[in-house]
């Protein structure tokens, strides 16, 4: 099957998608980036998603200027070109091209790249699978509210989960909790959530805040509270969330086994009101 991906607008053969060399997200990572779920036409918390990118890009002043529906337009139609019913759509905006140099000039023209990810989401709620996580240092820079694509220590973080069959990477500083390479970290104890603060040290989750929504709504005890990684080994339960993940539950950290081996009742009863956008 023929793939399309979008690139400096135009619709065009993946294969035959090409970048400079001297684009800034390769050479200093000089970009950012959103990756949003999507179902048929439904492309899920669309609107966050974009509020995010708005302000990564004026973060590090990227003047990439769209309107939402026109972006959504870029959007459908490529899930379209690319027969897709079911996935994820990847977009990265870079500041654009120019002769390497740390210093950027002002009027360079944004790269834009937009093309689709096959996913199988965690399917059935019924049996709903729970992974496995270690714990890894947080060696990331200050700024970690941007959805930047410089995310080498979260790949060295992921690859060491992965050497040791482990779904996720949770991230540790000064003995807290900060979130997974990529994704969002929750516990549950004494009937209370409790995931970190949105601020600098972490990314403020697009499916964290609609977790934090279906808890106001269902009554559920909360709060946004930094915690240590002794309390998340003797939590009730863990889970992580994020675009392509939803609500996955956490059975094992390191060699701590978490909630019996199990999902917890309360990541369950998110889960199923979540993963309901995608099922
Ligand atoms: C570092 C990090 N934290 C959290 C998340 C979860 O964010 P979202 O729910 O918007 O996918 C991600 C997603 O990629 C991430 O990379």
């Amino acid at each position: 099957m023929k793939r399309f991906v979008y690139l400096n607008n135009k619709f065009i053969n993946f294969k035959t998608a090409k970048i400079s060399i001297e684009d800034r997200g390769f050479q200093f990572a000089d970009s950012v980036y959103e990756v949003i779920a999507f179902k048929e036409d439904n492309l899920i918390d669309i609107n966050f998603h974009l509020k995010r990118l708005k302000f990564s890009l004026k973060s590090i002043s990227i003047r990439y200027k769209f309107t939402n529906s026109s972006i959504i337009k870029i959007f459908n139609k490529l899930i379209k070109m690319n027969k897709k019913n079911i996935g994820l759509l990847y977009l990265q905006i870079s500041r654009g091209v120019q002769s390497r140099s740390h210093i950027y000039k002002n009027n360079i023209k944004p790269t834009i790249v937009i093309y689709i990810l096959e996913k199988k989401f965690n399917p059935n709620i019924k049996n709903i699978k729970c992974v496995s996580a270690i714990t890894y240092p947080d060696l990331r820079w200050k700024k970690r509210d941007i959805k930047s694509v410089s995310l080498l220590p979260n790949i060295i973080a992921a690859k060491e989960a992965g050497k040791q069959k482990a779904y996720e990477a949770i991230l540790i500083e000064n003995g807290y909790v900060t979130e997974g390479t990529a994704s969002n970290i929750w516990i549950v104890k004494n009937n209370y959530l409790i995931t970190h603060p949105s601020n600098s040290d972490i990314l403020k989750g697009i499916t964290r805040d609609s977790i934090i929504k279906i808890i106001k709504n269902n009554n559920l005890k909360f709060k946004q509270k930094k915690f240590k990684k002794e309390l998340l080994y003797n939590s009730d339960e863990v889970f992580l969330t994020s675009s392509s993940s939803m609500v996955m539950p956490i059975n094992k950290i390191d060699n701590k086994i978490i909630s019996n081996g199990k999902i917890g009742k309360i990541t369950y009863k998110l889960a199923k009101l979540y993963n309901l956008k995608i099922n």
